[in-house]
């Protein structure tokens, strides 16, 4: 159970961030739910409220550091402290390599992958007097073994994800601030319905377990690795994917 923890879920006004809010709160934690989209955000958060637990929603685009340095203020001044980031939210436009701008480019990493530095730097100085951390990066199967359906740069975003996890770990290990990662497969959300049909079909047919996943299954392996009992675990990548990449 984590009552009295304090957690941030990034990019959580739908799919696998709004139910990983969910799952934290019922858990016992305080959720600032934190997303750019306002109206979902705050249906998410007094979804969370109507279950009698405690969520706030928190605007904020997380490619801007000016942006995540206030969010981690304006946590602290509501909450008192942080124990707990999901760094979630990501965008995936899937853009053949010929068509890629460097304007697109650019806003992939800074949505992607920035925040995964000045987010998780700005909220482990907050978690440093309390020895006492956890931060769950959301990779993906592409920052694996590299992307599918045009997902060059995407992939790109998710596989420094990986390396700047193990690297931040090592870091913050003195403080007791685990960091790790988890690299979801096709999980049935807005993200994976610009896929086509029949891509999509191809795709389920290689995943062992035939489906894809629901957002609540990748949000419980995140929950897991926010929990109190994981205290020995830092610096992994945990594939959560139905069994189709195995490493
Ligand atoms: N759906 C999949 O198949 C899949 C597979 C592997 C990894 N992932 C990863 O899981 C994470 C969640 O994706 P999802 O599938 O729930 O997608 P989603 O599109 O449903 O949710 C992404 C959320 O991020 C938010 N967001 C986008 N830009 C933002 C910004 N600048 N600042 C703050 N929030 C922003 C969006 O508003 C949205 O609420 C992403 O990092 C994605 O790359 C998804």
């Amino acid at each position: 159970m984590l009552e009295n923890r304090v957690a941030i879920v990034t990019g959580a006004a739908r799919g696998i961030g709004a139910a990983t809010a969910l799952l934290l709160a019922r858990q016992g934690a305080k959720v600032a739910v934190c997303d750019i989209e306002a109206e979902l955000t705050e249906m998410v958060s007094a979804g969370i409220r109507a279950e009698g637990k405690e969520a706030r929603t928190f605007l904020c685009d997380v490619s801007m550091p000016t942006q995540t340095d206030q969010l981690v203020k304006d946590v602290v001044d509501v909450y008192g402290k942080i124990d707990i980031l999901v760094n979630n939210a990501g965008i995936c436009p899937r853009i053949p390599v010929d068509e890629m701008t460097e304007e697109m480019f650019d806003l992939m990493f800074g949505i992607n992958l920035k925040p995964i530095f000045f987010l998780t730097r700005a909220v482990a100085n907050v978690m440093k007097p309390y020895k006492w951390g956890r931060v769950v990066n959301i990779s993906s199967t592409g920052g694996r073994i590299g992307g599918i359906h045009n997902t060059t740069v995407y992939s790109g975003t998710k596989g420094g994800m990986l390396a700047m996890t193990k690297t931040l770990a090592r870091h913050y290990a003195p403080y007791n601030i685990l960091i790790n990662a988890i690299a979801p497969g096709a999980v049935d959300t807005r993200m994976f319905e610009n896929v086509q049909t029949d891509a999509r079909e191809e795709y389920i047919g290689t995943v062992p377990l035939k489906r894809m996943a629901k957002p609540i299954e990748i949000a419980h392996s995140i929950v897991h690795l926010c929990s109190e009992e994981t205290t020995w675990v830092t610096g992994a990548t945990l594939d959560v994917n139905g069994g189709v990449v195995m490493m």
